[in-house]
């Protein structure tokens, strides 16, 4: 090839890239609503007399198109790659600062303070704790997904910045979306004479879901957070100890959410907040199962995760779907995942399937 053709391909995928990186941006969260997901939902009515509509997901779509098939061979190739993902991240950096987050000072304390984060790793390192291959896989552009420290450090400010375009770029929109997700919760509880005193957060990551718990169910005597992730239970552990009220009431384990050391029928409220999108659908299936075990009979498993209507709308476009392919690798399990199924099949009662936000899907259901 000469060095003009290999300059006008450059240019040309350089192009591509751009494009496709910037659609990615704008619509990572700016999600239109007016294309249907799936082919068949049904709308169903609750025991509670809410209506729901429950979308049972089509066999295989987005990641057959010989666009995506394109985009995701670029992705393939590690230079390309690396240069997108680090363009994305420094273009990130900007935007959160631009918001008013201050990411680069947040993670020099958070680096500050790694040799204390790594004594609280050490120290809740479970060594009978055998990590499962599917955890291993790279997630969030991060090579050794939640398994780094980078991934752990930086899971507040991704949190953040990537909801709150939902709430006009307010910085507290996780705040809210996760406060509505609790007040759809309460919703179902409150219909009961259930006072909740013990809940287990599987796949707790850094405490974000958990530890707002308390406010909404004052009633709380214990709460459990299980995590894989050494690196997500040190932060978690960090904000226990020095910045959340009652964390005596915290107990924190390293250990799979699909087999946790919670005993059977203990706990009134099970959560599964933001898994599901990062787990094989085997994986999901058996977290539904330990939740179902741990329960009371007569307490609630509660789920917040990404709105699937909104997913298929934001990976009918290949790049952003070869964009996902690569930082949420188990996206495509979770779009099959039957939740509602699933649920009732293991003996559970839906109460509630509602919006957390216009990205977030929230399903509540009562261990019969
Ligand atoms: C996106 S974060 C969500 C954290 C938290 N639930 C929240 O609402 O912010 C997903 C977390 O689930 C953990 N996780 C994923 N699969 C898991 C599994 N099978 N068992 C235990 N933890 C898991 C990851 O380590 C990570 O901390």
């Amino acid at each position: 090839m000469t060095k003009m053709s290999a300059f006008v391909v450059l240019v040309v995928v350089v192009a591509v890239i751009n494009v496709g990186v910037n659609g990615y941006v704008a619509n990572r969260f700016n999600i239109k609503k007016n294309i249907k997901l799936y082919s068949t939902s049904t709308d169903v009515v609750t025991a509670s007399g809410v209506s729901i509509i429950d979308d049972v997901p089509e066999e295989g779509t987005m990641f057959k198109s010989p666009a995506f098939k394109f985009f995701d061979f670029l992705l393939s190739i590690p230079i390309l790659h690396d240069v997108l993902f680090g363009v994305y991240r420094k273009q990130t950096v900007e935007k959160a600062e631009k918001l008013g987050l201050k990411w680069t000072e947040f993670m020099n304390d958070q680096w500050n303070s790694l040799n204390t984060l790594k004594s609280y790793a050490s120290e809740l390192n479970n060594v009978n704790t055998k990590i499962p291959d599917y955890f291993y896989a790279t997630i969030h552009a991060y090579k050794d997904g939640n398994l780094c420290w980078e991934s752990a450090l930086e899971e507040d400010l991704w949190s953040k910045l990537m909801i709150a375009p939902l709430y006009n770029n307010a910085l507290d929109g996780d705040v809210q979306m996760r406060s509505k997700w609790l007040s759809i919760t309460k919703r179902a509880i409150d219909k009961t004479d259930l006072k909740p005193k013990y809940a287990t957060d599987l796949g707790c990551g850094t405490g974000l879901s958990m530890y707002m718990l308390e406010s909404r169910f004052p009633s709380l005597e214990s709460m459990t957070g299980i995590d894989l992730s050494t690196y997500k239970l040190a932060v978690c552990e960090n904000k226990r100890r020095n910045e959340v009220p009652n964390g005596d009431k915290y107990k924190l384990f390293h250990a799979p959410a699909e087999a946790s050391p919670v005993a059977s029928n203990s706990q009134d409220i099970a959560c599964l907040c933001l898994v599901a999108h990062e787990s094989p659908e085997w994986v999901t299936q058996s977290i539904f199962k330990e939740a179902h075990r741990i329960l009371k009979p007569g307490g609630y498993f509660t789920m917040l995760d990404l709105d699937k209507e909104n997913l298929e709308v934001l990976l009918r476009n290949p790049f952003v779907a070869a964009i996902y392919k690569r930082t949420e690798p188990y996206m495509g399990e979770y779009i099959k995942l039957n939740t509602r199924k699933e649920l009732e099949n293991l003996g559970f009662e839906i109460s509630e399937v509602d919006s957390a936000s216009r990205s977030h899907k929230v399903y509540v259901a009562k261990k019969l």
